[in-house]
C-alpha cells in the first residue's frame, strides 16, 4: 500500500473522512467528515482564526453569505475569466483539463482530443420557485469577494485603520474539471482567507509579512518546513486581478503541491465593485487627508488541502513496535505526530480494567476533563491495545487508572511521542494537562 493508500483507508477506518453519501454508492469526489475529522478541522480553523484574527489588533473577522448578488461576479471577473481549458477525448468521451492530461490516457485510449475551450468553474442555481435569468445566483467559487463588498460596512462599523485586514472561513465552490487525490481537490471545499488593506507603495512590504505569517502558520500547524517550498507564478501566467502571486507548496507523495496562495491583488478589486455598484470606496486617511483605494494582500488557504498534508506528515511507522506493553511487540505501530493543537482527540482516559470500582474513578475523571479537553473514554480490550488505537489517531497524551489510584488517588499519564508515564495526583491532573498543551 501507498502512503495515500493507508491515509484514505486509516480515514474511513477511525471516522477521519468517509466517502460521501456512501450508502447510495457515494457521489464521486464528494467526502464526509467523520467524528475525529470535524474535530481536526474545527482545531485547525480555530488555529487560524486565534492567529489570525484573536491575536491581532490590526484584524477582524467576517461571516459573508455564500450566495450573493451575481453583479459581485461580473465586477470580479469571475463570469468571464474563470475558466480552465477543457478537451474532450473524441473516442472515450473523457474530459480532461488540458494543461493536466493525465499520462496513461494516451497510452490506454489512444483517441484523439478535441480543440481547447474555456471552462467557467462557477456553480450555477436558481432562487425562488421560477428557473430563469432573473432568478441565476452563483456559489462563491471564494471566500474573497464576500470581504470585499464589506469593506465599507466594516470601516463605518469598526475602529480599524489601514493598514488592517479582514479574515473569513467559509466553503467554497468550484466545477473543477478534474477532482481527485481525496481531499485535495473537491468542488465543495473550505477556505480560510484574509483581504489585508494597504496603502498602495506599501504593498510589497505587506506581502512578504504575510509569506512569513503563511510559514510560520504551517509549522505551528505541524507541517515540517523540509516538505513544504515557495513557488513563485511567472509573471505571465498570474491571474487577471494579480501583481504577483506565491504558492506554499507541500511535498505530496504524487508531488509538489499548492497548499496555499498569496497574491497581491493591488486595487482591482475594490475599484471594480466601487465601478459596478456605484458606491465610493476609497479611504480616507484622516491624518494626511490623502484618498486612495487600498491595495490588498490575500493569503488564501484550503481547509482540507492542509488537513490531508497534516494527516500524511504526522503519519509514522514503527516497525517491530516500540511499546512494551503491547503483546505483539514483533508488529509494525503506527504514530500519528499530529500537532497538539490540531489532534482530535487531546486527552484519552484509559481504566485498567473494566471492574467497576476503577470506573466509579475513571468515569467522573473524564468527565471533568471534558470540560477542557476533548476526551475519549475506552474501558475495552487490553491496555496495550488501547494505547495503540490512541497512537493511531494521534491522542498526546493518555491517562491511565489503575487499582492504585484508588489508594493513592494518582493516575500514570503517558506522553504519546517520548511513551514517558509520569504519576500524576489527581488533584493536580488538569493543570498538569493545561500546561502541557500550553507548551
Ligand atoms: N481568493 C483566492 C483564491 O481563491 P486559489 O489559489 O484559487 O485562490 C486558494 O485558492 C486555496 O484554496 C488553494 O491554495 C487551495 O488550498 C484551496 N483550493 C482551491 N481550489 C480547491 C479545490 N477545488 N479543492 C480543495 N481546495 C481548493
Amino acid at each position: 500500500m501507498d502512503l495515500m493508500e493507508k491515509i484514505v483507508s486509516l480515514c474511513k477506518r477511525r471516522g477521519f473522512v468517509y466517502p460521501g453519501s456512501e450508502i447510495y454508492g457515494g457521489l464521486a469526489n464528494a467526502w464526509d467528515f467523520g467524528p475525529l475529522g470535524v474535530e481536526m478541522k474545527n482545531n485547525l480553523k480555530n488555529l487560524f482564526w486565534q492567529k489570525a484574527v484573536r491575536e491581532r489588533a490590526d484584524m477582524v473577522g467576517l461571516d459573508a453569505a455564500i450566495l450573493m448578488n451575481p453583479k459581485t461576479w461580473e465586477a470580479s471577473g469571475h463570469l468571464k475569466n474563470f475558466t480552465d481549458p477543457l478537451v474532450e477525448c473524441k473516442k472515450c468521451h473523457q474530459r480532461f483539463r488540458a494543461d493536466q492530461l493525465p499520462i496513461d490516457h494516451a497510452q490506454i485510449c489512444g483517441g484523439e482530443l478535441t480543440e481547447s475551450r474555456q471552462f467557467n468553474m462557477m456553480l450555477k442555481t436558481f432562487l425562488g420557485p421560477v428557473e430563469g435569468e432573473a432568478g441565476t445566483a452563483y456559489f462563491r467559487p471564494e471566500t474573497a469577494q464576500g470581504i470585499f463588498v464589506n469593506f465599507l460596512n466594516v470601516i463605518n462599523t469598526s475602529r480599524q485603520k489601514i493598514p488592517f485586514g479582514i479574515a473569513q472561513v467559509g466553503k467554497s465552490f468550484r466545477n473543477e474539471i478534474t477532482p481527485g487525490n481525496f481531499i485535495f481537490r473537491t468542488r465543495e471545499f473550505e477556505q480560510m482567507e484574509i483581504e489585508y488593506f494597504v496603502k498602495p507603495g506599501e504593498d510589497e512590504k505587506y506581502f512578504e509579512e504575510w509569506q512569513t505569517w503563511l510559514w510560520n502558520f504551517f509549522l505551528a500547524a505541524g507541517l515540517q518546513a523540509e516538505n513544504l517550498r515557495i513557488y513563485e507564478h511567472p509573471k505571465e501566467k498570474l491571474s487577471h486581478y494579480s501583481k504577483r502571486t506565491i504558492d506554499i507548496e507541500y511535498k505530496f507523495p504524487w508531488g509538489w503541491g499548492e497548499l496555499c496562495g498569496l497574491a497581491n491583488r493591488t486595487d482591482f478589486d475594490l475599484s471594480q465593485h466601487a465601478k459596478f455598484s456605484g458606491q465610493d470606496l476609497t479611504y480616507r486617511d484622516l491624518e494626511t487627508n490623502e484618498k486612495f483605494t487600498p491595495y490588498v494582500i490575500e493569503p488564501s488557504l484550503g481547509v482540507e488541502r492542509a488537513v490531508l498534508a497534516i494527516l500524511l506528515d504526522a503519519y509514522t511507522e514503527i516497525a517491530g513496535g516500540r511499546s512494551v506493553t503491547t503483546e505483539a511487540t514483533k508488529e509494525m505501530e503506527m504514530v500519528l505526530k499530529l500537532a497538539k493543537a490540531i489532534a482530535p482527540v487531546k486527552v484519552a482516559v484509559l481504566p485498567l480494567s473494566k471492574k467497576e470500582e476503577l470506573a466509579k474513578l475513571a468515569k467522573p475523571l473524564a468527565q471533568d476533563l471534558r470540560k477542557i479537553f476533548m476526551v475519549e473514554y475506552d474501558e475495552t480490550q487490553s491496555i496495550g491495545k488501547r494505547y495503540r488505537r490512541q497512537d493511531e489517531i494521534g491522542t498526546p497524551y493518555c491517562v491511565t487508572v489503575d487499582f492504585e489510584s484508588l489508594v493513592d488517588q494518582a493516575v500514570t499519564v503517558r506522553d504519546r511521542d517520548t511513551m514517558q508515564q509520569e504519576r500524576i495526583k489527581l488533584a493536580e491532573l488538569s493543570d498538569y494537562l493545561i500546561n502541557k498543551f500550553n507548551n
